[in-house]
């Protein structure tokens, strides 16, 4: 009895074993019919991944198939691709592109990332929100980087960069060498952590400060599991928010979520106002407060309360926005100087020339005169 049981079990277990193989087949196959289904040529789709294989195993860049894919089929005006199961069209065409980004931008302007959700509610930032909601915020947001705004940041800014020239002088006495991209990395955690998130994380003197080591966990997480989901999440935000499980560990969500919920506390009981990012958000959020208690029949189309939650959620954004891109733009120029001595020579003399204009200090105003500096910064030396 108990064998015949075994061996039934067995059968059964092979029986639903080969049915989802074959559904999963079909269902690929289906899945990728989306384009000759429609007329449109593209090259041919690996199962389960698409055209994204390597990129999830990590041996290219998002952007390399639709890169490589355009120089092969440059003559197409548009080709079909697949991300996953999930039917992407890249345009080839300068024309085509213009008219999705601005004529008909009104129905191509969500940008196909996750956008939030019970997995990751910080997730639902600027960037990646869209629709009515996306139109808002834009419009309330878009004052938070002014250069007028971005004037008023910049103290904060040269107190870290006064910090972060004390790191780099202590190095030297001791005779030590500069990692710079340990630097850079350290120097831009520091400003997103002071501007965006309203704390001093002191990265230059601890290198184990908690915010330094869960923002980088944020970006690359060491664990396989969270980099699948992540990759997952990216390429196929639908069928990952209809899943409802988690974009990243509770324990990063919390630290930042429980870091911004404290300090905007901390400022509203004891009235203090801060030149930084933040400022700006906690004004955006205590406005709709205020127009709610005067203004009871405000006009839905406008109006979208500003939560705790968006808050959150587009200080992550400034962080996503600002770290990597920051540190690297200081790494590459840190190694681009060290290769080409002469600019090195010209960038240094045009920093002595205008700082002794501005008796010695590197005021926001110094800084933008530094025309070949920025030149640099730029890669267009
Ligand atoms: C420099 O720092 C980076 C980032 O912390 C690290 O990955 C790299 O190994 C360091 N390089 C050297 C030569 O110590």
């Amino acid at each position: 009895m108990s064998f015949i049981f075994t061996h039934i079990f067995n059968v059964r277990t092979v029986i639903v074993l080969i049915f989802t193989i074959i559904y999963t087949v079909l269902w690929f196959r289906q899945k990728f019919s989306y384009w000759t289904r429609r007329g449109v040529f593209g090259p041919k789709p690996e199962f389960l991944f698409g055209h994204i294989k390597k990129v999830i195993k990590r041996k290219e860049q998002f952007f390399q198939p639709y890169y490589d894919n355009y120089f092969k089929y440059k003559h197409l005006p548009y080709i079909g691709m697949y991300s996953f199961h999930q039917p992407v069209l890249s345009i080839h065409d300068p024309d085509i592109a213009k008219l999705m980004l601005i004529k008909d931008f009104d129905y191509f302007q969500s940008r196909g990332t996750y956008a939030g959700g019970v997995g990751d509610p910080l997730a639902a930032n600027l960037f990646n929100i869209f629709g009515r909601r996306w139109k808002i915020l834009r419009l309330k947001m878009t004052p938070t980087f002014t250069p007028g705004k971005l004037k008023t940041m910049y103290p904060i800014v040269e107190e870290i960069a006064s910090k972060a020239l004390d790191y780099v002088d202590g190095l030297h006495k001791d005779d030590k060498t500069v990692n710079f991209s340990d630097f850079y990395s350290k120097y831009a955690m520091e400003i997103i952590g002071n501007v965006g998130f309203g704390v001093e994380c002191n990265g230059f003197k601890n290198p184990d400060s908690e915010f330094y080591i869960r923002g980088h966990e944020y970006f690359d997480h060491k664990s396989h599991y969270w980099r699948l989901i992540r990759a997952f999440a990216f390429f196929a935000p639908d069928t990952f928010d209809s899943l409802k499980i988690r974009r990243i560990s509770s324990k990063i969500e919390n630290f930042f979520y429980g870091i911004v919920k404290s300090t905007v506390q901390y400022r509203q009981e004891h009235s203090v106002t801060r030149n930084d990012f933040l400022q700006t958000l906690i004004e955006l959020k205590n406005e709709n407060s205020d127009t709610e208690k005067e203004n009871m029949e405000c006009t839905a189309a406008t109006h979208l309360p500003f939560t705790m939650t968006d808050v959150a959620a587009n200080t992550m954004l400034y962080m996503i926005a600002g770290y990597e891109t920051s540190a690297t733009t200081g790494q590459f120029a840190a190694y681009q100087l060290a290769l080409n001595p002469a600019v090195q020579a010209k960038a240094r003399e045009e920093v002595l020339g205008v700082l002794a204009k501005y008796n010695g200090e590197c005021t926001y105003e110094a800084q933008n005169e530094m025309g070949y500096l920025n030149m640099v910064l730029d890669g267009e030396f």
